[in-house]
């Protein structure tokens, strides 16, 4: 945490995202507020809470508007405030164009490997660009002459970069972290507006993605369609006269505060309330917790599941699994569609299943506090993460912080970003059920010693790496350049 405050030394931090950390909604006549379900947001609001700084966000909580002051800012976390939250207002048409439509119907299934096919709208792209400058006029107006570190999250903002490099402000370092994979050239030369996507990030200073692969990809895609020169070696690419450095960061999570939360009475509390609300008596636990996404192979998984039980009868009525899949996204079809699919799939196996009151999955779709999340990792015996596609996953190293008891076993797709660090999670390839099946099998008698065995390496790993490591890692990079205006550099 010193560290990111050390670097930040002499700029003004402002941290763009489309999510914002905390949303107010009216519940009846009281005003609350939460955390969305966001991966990204949960990795930034620690640094944030550490750094101080502006976090420019769309505001998207009914709520919202009541709580703000007159420059639509209000101070974050609301019980004891350490940043600003500056609220950008979307219409419901921008939200349409740019959030659903272009960044999730096109950017989302153009970026994982899930098969879903991107759709590509002008009307989209249209609203697009003119929200992405919406943000930019908010930033610049956060910024003034300000000397000005902006580090801006995710797909959302592809032309966000270059927007604020052609504002005239000589004195703004922009840094972009991308959280989902990179497509490989073959992929992206589909897309109609490659070139302006690209020009678009090539406006930034630094940009960062999970992996060296999608590193590889972006370049490739640099190299076939932007007029620029690659420096293969030092990863970077210069673009009329400007350098945009390329690196992977592979992001984590608050490892020490999942620790103190894993151990806390509240936590032990929700563990009771879980094993009496499933009735879990002396049942073994699985669990599954995400958005309700179609990268996120839920209905492998559960197909998986049932491949288990087929194959091990005896463990019918003894296991338990719990699904949260927290709704998202759904005024999309393709997202209607995977909850439909996950209700049937549920259904299916249920039904075929059943055995008196037991049943062996229970479906959750609702958003759960941290605690009682980290409750249900600390009483799940396996825990399954089975992406088709995903940029890191944060979700399993959130399962292995929670376990200080270094027991459970992890159980994790290869084409995540976190299988590449966590190498004592059980591997599977989710497009095979038997695979998942038979994972499950290992998983359930796994003895308690091979368990603390790959829990105490993974949890090494991840107090390591962990999201100061990465949040210190791209401000230290950033920092190594030649500004001119870099007030580090003319101390
Ligand atoms: O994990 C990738 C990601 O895009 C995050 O950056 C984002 O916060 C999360 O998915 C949730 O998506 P959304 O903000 O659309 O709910």
């Amino acid at each position: 945490q010193e560290l990111i405050h050390g670097r930040l030394a002499g700029y003004k931090f402002i941290v763009v995202a489309n999510r914002e950390p905390y949303v107010h909604r009216f519940v009846e006549d009281r005003i609350v507020h939460s955390k969305p379900a966001s991966g990204m947001a949960t990795a930034l609001d620690p640094i944030m809470l550490a750094s101080g700084g502006v976090w420019v966000g769309h505001g998207s909580g009914d709520a919202d508007h009541a709580v703000v002051d007159e420059h639509d800012c209000i101070a974050v976390p609301p019980e004891d405030p350490k940043y600003k939250l500056r609220r950008v207002w979307l219409t419901k048409e921008d939200e349409q164009g740019f959030y659903l439509g272009f960044s999730n119907e096109c950017l989302w299934p153009m970026s994982h490997i899930t098969f879903t096919r991107p759709r590509f709208d002008a009307k989209d792209w249209e609203t697009y660009r003119r929200v992405n400058e919406l943000f930019a006029n908010a930033v610049l107006d956060e910024a003034g002459d300000d000397p000005t570190l902006v580090f801006i999250q995710d797909y959302h903002f592809c032309l966000l970069p270059r927007l604020l490099k052609n504002s005239g402000r000589k004195n703004l370092v922009v840094a972009q972290f991308w959280h989902i994979p990179w497509p490989n050239p073959e992929v992206f030369r589909v897309c109609p507006w490659k070139e302006e996507i690209l020009d678009g990030l090539l406006g930034n200073d630094l940009l960062g993605f999970h992996l060296r692969y999608d590193c590889r990809n972006f370049l490739e895609a640099v190299d076939r369609f932007a007029e620029s020169r690659i420096d293969y070696e030092r990863s970077d690419v210069v673009r009329g006269g400007a350098t945009t450095k390329v690196s992977a960061f592979p992001i984590s999570i608050d490892f020490e505060e999942t620790n103190r939360l894993a151990t806390s009475p509240q936590v032990e509390q929700a563990m009771e309330t879980w094993k009496r609300q499933l009735q879990l008596g002396d049942r073994i636990l699985g669990a599954g917790i995400e958005r309700l996404d179609y990268t996120k192979g839920i209905v492998e998984r559960l197909r998986g599941l049932d491949s288990f039980l087929s194959t091990h009868l005896d463990y019918v009525g003894k296991l338990q699994f719990v699904q949260i899949a927290v709704p998202s996204r759904s005024h999309l079809a393709d997202y209607r569609r995977i909850e439909d699919e996950v209700d049937r799939v549920t259904d299916e196996i249920n039904w075929k299943w059943r055995n008196g009151r037991w049943k062996p999955i229970t479906l959750i779709k609702e958003h759960h506090d941290p605690i009682r999340m980290v409750a249900l990792h600390r009483l799940a015996k396996f825990f399954v993460v089975s992406s088709l596609h995903d940029g890191m996953n944060l979700v399993a190293k959130e399962f292995v912080a929670s376990r200080t008891d270094e027991q459970g076993v992890l159980i994790l797709s290869r084409f995540t970003g976190a299988v590449r660090e966590l190498e004592d999670a059980l591997p599977i390839n989710p497009f095979g059920a038997h695979e998942i099946g038979d994972a499950i099998a290992a998983a359930v008698v796994m003895s308690p010693e091979e368990q603390k065995r790959r829990m105490t390496r993974m949890r090494e790993v991840v107090a390591r790496n962990n999201v100061y490591r990465w949040g210190g890692k791209i401000l230290s990079t950033l920092l190594q350049f030649e500004l001119p205006e870099n007030p580090a550099n003319t101390e």
